[in-house]
């Protein structure tokens, strides 16, 4: 069932031409946003264009590092000229991005990377789409968090467990910072959803860790894609407009709080 709930708003993805955040730009197009898509990968975010413009759907990106400030702000402003001001950020750029698990293996500048694309990459976005925010009266930023930042998780490292730990820091103060602008920031913390990089990986664990990570999810199974997007849409739209500063766990149950 396609519902029109984003009809007249303008979103901009990060990591928009990925795995989550490409499903994310589609069913938004789907319920009638204006799509905008930041990504590093220009290849990725043609085809993404591509397809939600085959969709009839308005749709604009640019090929930034989340990682400069400057290009962010630089991108943001350039996307705003083409499709209007900005309602809704998905900061959905990150990852563990390829850097190792054990701590043995992890460079320097791995741990630079991960902590720079999802922590700084997060700030440097919703920074950049708060006044376009502003000035409409309000909006809603998702971040993205990671059931690795929630919990103890054998599929990635202790970069990716800080920086998606550091993004919920994140979400909580600014929202406390843009409340009084009617702007909600929740962030969303997925188990493991099987994109195409995804997907590699798991298929890279043992076969006990495998079976571990299966044995964990009470709803015992893994999850489809749209069972991130569905969340992540909530977040933005108006049936969540009292929920800021939120965490929401996306994970089957793998992990629980009290
Ligand atoms: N898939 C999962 O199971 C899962 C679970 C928990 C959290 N997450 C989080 O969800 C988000 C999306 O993950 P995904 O599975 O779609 O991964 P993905 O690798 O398919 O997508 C990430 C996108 O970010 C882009 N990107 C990477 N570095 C960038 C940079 N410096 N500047 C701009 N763009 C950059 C990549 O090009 C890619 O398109 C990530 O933040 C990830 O940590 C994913």
């Amino acid at each position: 069932m396609t519902r029109n709930r984003f009809i007249g708003k303008t979103v901009v993805i990060s990591g928009g031409a990925g795995g989550l955040g490409a499903a994310i730009a589609h069913e938004f197009g789907q319920e009638g946003a204006h799509v905008a898509v930041i990504d590093n990968n220009q290849a990725a975010i043609s085809d993404v264009l591509k397809s939600l413009r085959a969709k009839h759907v308005t749709a604009d990106g640019r090929a930034v590092d989340v990682r400069d400030g400057k290009a962010v702000t630089q991108a943001i402003g350039e996307l705003a000229n083409s499709l209007g001001d900005f309602d809704i950020l998905v900061a959905a750029a990150g990852g563990s991005l390829g850097t190792p698990r054990v701590m043995d293996d992890i460079s320097d500048e791995d741990l630079d990377l991960v902590i720079d694309v999802n922590v700084k990459g997060t700030y440097y976005c919703a920074r950049a789409v708060v006044p376009y925010m502003k000035k409409k009266g309000g909006g809603a930023i998702v971040t993205f968090s990671s059931i690795g930042g929630r919990s103890v998780s054998p599929v990635t490292g202790v970069p990716y467990a800080a920086a998606k730990a550091a993004i919920l820091g994140l979400t909580r103060r600014l929202a406390k910072e843009v409340g009084l602008e009617n702007i909600r920031v929740n962030a969303i913390a997925p188990g493991l959803f099987l994109t195409d990089r995804l997907a590699g990986m798991f298929e890279n664990l043992s076969l006990t860790e495998r079976n571990d990570v299966l044995a964990g999810i009470p709803l015992g199974r893994m999850p489809e894609i749209r069972e991130c997007v569905d969340p992540v849409l909530f977040l933005a739209s108006n049936e969540s407009s009292y929920i800021t500063g939120a965490v929401l766990d996306v994970n089957g149950g793998r992990f629980m709080t009290l």
